[in-house]
């Protein structure tokens, strides 16, 4: 079925996205499918567009399908990702923890991305700090494909190394050949498990294992905190990327693992918590 701008919108609207997002959806559903660019589908708003593939693209989206799997790529920190069903669509809400990671990564070192999804933080670090390697852990060998594939395609992955593992069993064996790593960086599945299902209705389409943090949404934190800590060199920072209502379970968390580390919580525009850094790990050890 061939659509206007217009037309889009309003089939968008009805199916209860809301006005401003159903816009830009549906510039962008027209520029991939048509390949017509802004100016002009914003210059004649009502011209019929009949291109292949669009109309069962809106069919998906009013489906409440994810517009970035429609796409199949996603932008995220300047650059473009490639995203499917197998990974975490990349969210701005983790940019903060990209910023961070790039300005308090220590010089020349391996980090580890535990839970890499698309790849999306170890890449756009190693974008930006071309000094350094990166780990990328991820369950899911066909989600550490998607993050090995966006490495090539933003050419660093002559310095990311890809490590399918379990972060909750034998992910610690598998990085300790890795050791000593410059930092740990991770946005891991936080969601507490009985709020998955009430999310909003796009996320029914992105995969469960990236959501699920267990019962209290802290089993990956603390999985890292109590295991991971002991592959860091003195001077390394563990940065998470953390709920909105996060920041006192990290601190305890904190408290409980290690006891002499400092923990800061950074906030976004909106004065949300959304990183947590353990700064000092020499600490840990006794050392500073
Ligand atoms: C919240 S997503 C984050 C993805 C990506 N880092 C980002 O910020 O967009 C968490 C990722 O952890 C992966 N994951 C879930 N359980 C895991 C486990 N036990 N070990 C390693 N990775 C796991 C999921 O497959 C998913 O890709």
């Amino acid at each position: 079925m061939p659509y206007s701008y217009q037309q889009i919108i309003s089939c968008l609207t009805a199916s209860g996205i809301p006005a401003p997002d159903a816009r830009e959806e549906a510039l962008l559903l027209l520029e991939a499918f048509s390949h017509a660019n802004r100016v002009d589908i914003l210059c004649d708003r009502h011209r019929i567009y009949d291109a292949p593939g669009l109309d069962a693209a809106v069919q998906r989206r009013l489906a409440r399908y994810p517009l970035q799997y429609i796409l199949g790529e996603w932008a995220f920190f300047g650059l473009t990702f490639k995203v499917n069903e197998h990974c975490l669509i990349p969210r701005p809400d983790t940019e903060i923890l990209v910023e961070t990671a790039i300005r308090t990564l220590p010089q020349g070192g391996v980090f580890a991305d535990l839970c890499t999804g698309s790849g999306c933080i170890a890449i756009s670090v190693l974008k930006h700090r071309p000094d350094l390697t990166a780990v990328a852990l991820e369950l899911f060998d066909e989600t550490l494909a998607l993050a090995t594939q966006n490495a090539e395609l933003h050419r660093v992955s002559d310095r990311f190394i890809p490590l399918c593992a379990d972060l909750l069993t034998s992910g610690r064996e598998a990085l300790a050949s890795y050791a000593p790593l410059c930092g740990i960086v991770s946005n891991p599945p936080y969601i507490p498990k009985a709020d998955v299902e009430a999310l909003a209705p796009e996320l029914f389409f992105e995969p469960r294992a990236a959501l699920d943090g267990g019962a209290d949404g802290m089993i990956f934190y603390e999985k890292i905190l109590s295991d991971y800590t002991d592959l860091l060199s003195p001077d390394a920072p563990i940065l998470f990327e953390i709920s909105y209502d996060g920041a006192e379970k990290m601190r305890e968390l904190g408290k409980k693992h290690l006891p002499h580390a400092s923990c800061e919580i950074i906030r976004d525009l909106g004065q949300n918590p959304r990183v947590a850094t353990f700064l000092h790990p020499a600490a840990f050890f006794g050392i500073s």
